[in-house]
């Protein structure tokens, strides 16, 4: 049991605003009959529909966040703010958790799911699901790193899978990592006598971070961009 307003809200499609609107204007009907009560309690065995169309409602929700610096893409933490803070109330759900960590001074795409199955296909190693970010380093990138990154980096806990490094301006390149250990980059420059002075994830799969959302921001995926999620191929 849900209340309507708050139910349509949260399928992404419409803002909150839209919503009231809609139902005030006795758009959305309610196993046929126009609901006009935005706290009316609705249950999954009733049929909505907005402006004449079915509502296929969604039961995972997973959103992209612009994860500013700062805060802590844990679950829950004692001292800090955490990325599930920053969902606004009619995206929040009891079950939703960030699928993967960045550091805390870390800056990009995060997605967070109440979807257990998506989660595991992005992150579990055997996937392959690419992970692409933009570094900045104190100094100069080199050839010799790139080098490196592709034969994979031997960490103290095991040898890195290859990586691709593309060197972007003296400071700066993109990396592109098919894993995700514990502070892996920092590690990875760390071996090549570099410290990273900035760090910003720019996509997952085939998704790239939505330039439209400021820091902080976040909004549901589609279905369509959820595939993208999935994918092993890189951004086009
Ligand atoms: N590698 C890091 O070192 N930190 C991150 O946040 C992500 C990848």
């Amino acid at each position: 049991m849900e209340r309507l307003d708050k139910l349509l809200a949260s399928q992404g499609m419409l803002s909150r605003r839209e919503v009231k609107e809609l139902i005030a204007k006795g758009r959305v009907t309610i196993d046929g009959v126009v609901g006009r009560h935005p706290e009316r309690k609705v249950t999954t065995e009733e049929q909505i529909a907005v402006a004449g169309e079915p509502l296929r409602v969604q039961r995972t929700l997973t959103l992209m966040l612009h994860k500013p610096q700062g805060v802590v893409s844990a679950a829950r933490d004692a001292r800090d703010k955490t990325v599930l803070e920053l969902v606004p109330p009619e995206y929040r759900r009891k079950e939703m958790f960030p699928a993967g960590r960045l550091d805390k001074d870390t800056t990009g795409l995060m997605i967070l799911t109440d979807d257990g199955a998506l989660a595991h296909e992005i992150l579990a190693p055997k996937k392959h699901v690419p992970k692409q970010y933009r570094v900045t380093i104190d100094i100069p990138m080199t050839e010799e790193m790139v080098r490196r990154f592709a034969e994979g980096i031997e960490l103290k806990d095991g040898r890195c899978q290859p990586a691709e490094l593309t060197i972007e301006s003296e400071h700066t390149g993109v990396v592109t990592l098919r894993e995700g250990r514990y502070h892996q980059i920092k590690r990875m420059f760390g071996c090549c006598g570099a410290t990273v002075t900035g760090l910003h994830r720019l996509s997952m799969g085939a998704l790239r971070l939505d330039d439209t959302l400021a820091p902080g921001e976040c909004r549901p995926l589609s279905e369509e961009e959820i595939s993208l999620l999935r994918q092993q191929r890189l951004p086009e």
